[in-house]
């Protein structure tokens, strides 16, 4: 049997392989070593693709720590290879509760200079227990961090500069449409072995997450409804051919109910009561919260496993299941994002990383976009990686970009 570090070490390689934007990045960094002398701490979720990272911002010279933004998204092998190259990881798949904040206080323990966060674990506590601890800036993944962020900004608490790299093109365009659409059918496969054709399958929320979740599983030959509170994007979703109603409603019809809202209790106890039996719920959200566990234990009379990552929810009259605890099901149950999609979000994360370590002194307490420089670099490197041709603008084309009087 291959042991754990051998299984880390070819699962690295593999991600390395598929990541051709981040090698061009890491190529540079360890002739500049942007980050010699600098701690960088981080909370992702520990797998390969950010052990790509991790190593990436190591050859540029930071010292690094990591800790996982989620209890049941490592993967072990990851760790131990890791930690063969030199990175400090504090991470394990199942983590309890106090051992998941444990590893955060590891990670800050060390006093970073610049942090990559997901979801906003590392940030808040910087900003409660470590809220003496100085420092640089960091960066966000994911638009529920972004939120939480957006709160402490306008409530005038947020002590360092953050940035919103969720907010680049080459982050939401690819990674939460293509990147959640696709490993969120993957880690529902997985944990189910279930036909998606021929089923009805209602996605909550229709931002970008929702968006990918709801093309492909239109893919695969699901019914798809949606379901918003937005009329803008309930519009676009109809628009996109899906029909749109109410969760009250689509749940009488659904067979899997995915949320990818970024809000809690999208689903609850009054909408279970209007469940098929069978239904499969399903989250893509950051946090465990938009499914109610508590809604559903309240209302079971028994539950069970029924399969790795799927447990039973025995209501009397009917029968649901809940995978992966709620968690985000293309993590728990499935591999994460391709690989060659975090190619493009990592090395964002990357080049802002550099971004905030040379340009920290001219920042101000706030949420920051990610410079239009670096988004246009990576989307340059990844089509170049892709072999895209594109065509250039004539002389007299970018004269007329400067025209107002020229009509027809
Ligand atoms: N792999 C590493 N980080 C990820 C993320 N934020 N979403 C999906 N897959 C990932």
């Amino acid at each position: 049997m291959q042991s754990l570090l051998s299984e880390g070490n070819a699962r690295l390689d593999w991600a390395e392989m598929h990541m051709p934007v981040l090698a061009m990045v890491r190529e540079r960094f360890i002739k500049e070593r942007p980050f010699s002398g600098l701690r960088v701490g981080m909370a992702l979720h520990v797998e390969a693709k950010t052990g790509v990272l991790a190593l990436t911002l190591k050859a540029g010279g930071a010292e690094v720590r990591l800790a996982s933004c989620n209890p049941l998204s490592t993967d072990d092998s990851v760790v131990t290879a890791l930690r063969s190259r030199g990175i400090s990881v504090f991470a394990k798949k199942g983590e309890t509760r106090e051992e998941y904040y444990e590893n955060l206080h590891r990670v800050l323990e060390m006093g970073p200079d610049i942090i990559i966060d997901d979801g906003g674990d590392l940030t808040t506590l910087l900003h409660t227990e470590y809220s003496d601890i100085p420092i640089m800036g960091g960066n966000e993944e994911t638009t529920t961090g972004v939120l939480r962020l957006r709160v402490m900004e306008k409530m005038g608490v947020l002590r360092f500069p953050m940035f919103d790299v969720n907010d680049a093109k080459m982050k939401h365009l690819f990674d939460n449409r293509y990147g959640t659409g696709q490993s969120t059918v993957d880690g529902i496969l997985s944990a189910t072995n279930l036909s998606i054709a021929g089923k009805t399958v209602v996605v909550a929320g229709y931002g970008w997450c929702g968006k990918g979740i709801a093309m492909r599983m239109r893919g695969m030959g699901a019914d798809v409804i949606v379901t918003e509170i937005d009329p803008v994007r309930g519009i676009e979703a109809r628009m996109d051919g899906f029909r749109v109603m109410k969760m009250i409603d689509a749940i009488k019809e659904a067979d899997f109910v995915i949320t990818a809202t970024g809000m809690k209790d999208v689903v609850r106890g009054e909408h279970i009561k209007y469940a098929k039996n069978g239904l499969i719920l399903a989250n893509a959200g950051h946090f465990d919260n938009e499914i109610s566990k508590s809604d559903l234990e309240a209302l079971a009379v028994s539950k069970r496993k029924i399969r790795e990552y799927v447990e039973e929810y025995d209501l009397g009259d009917k029968k649901i299941y809940l995978l992966g605890d709620g968690r985000l099901i293309n993590l728990v149950a499935g591999q994460g994002h391709p690989v060659e999609i975090m190619d493009m979000s990592f090395s964002l994360q990357a080049l802002t990383a550099e971004y905030i370590a040379k340009n920290h002194n001219a920042l101000e307490n706030r949420v920051y976009s990610v410079p239009d420089s670096i988004d246009f670099r990576v989307a340059e490197l990844k089509a170049k990686a892709m072999g895209i041709s594109l065509d250039t603008l004539t002389e007299a084309q970018k004269r007329y970009l400067e025209e107002w009087m020229e009509g027809t």
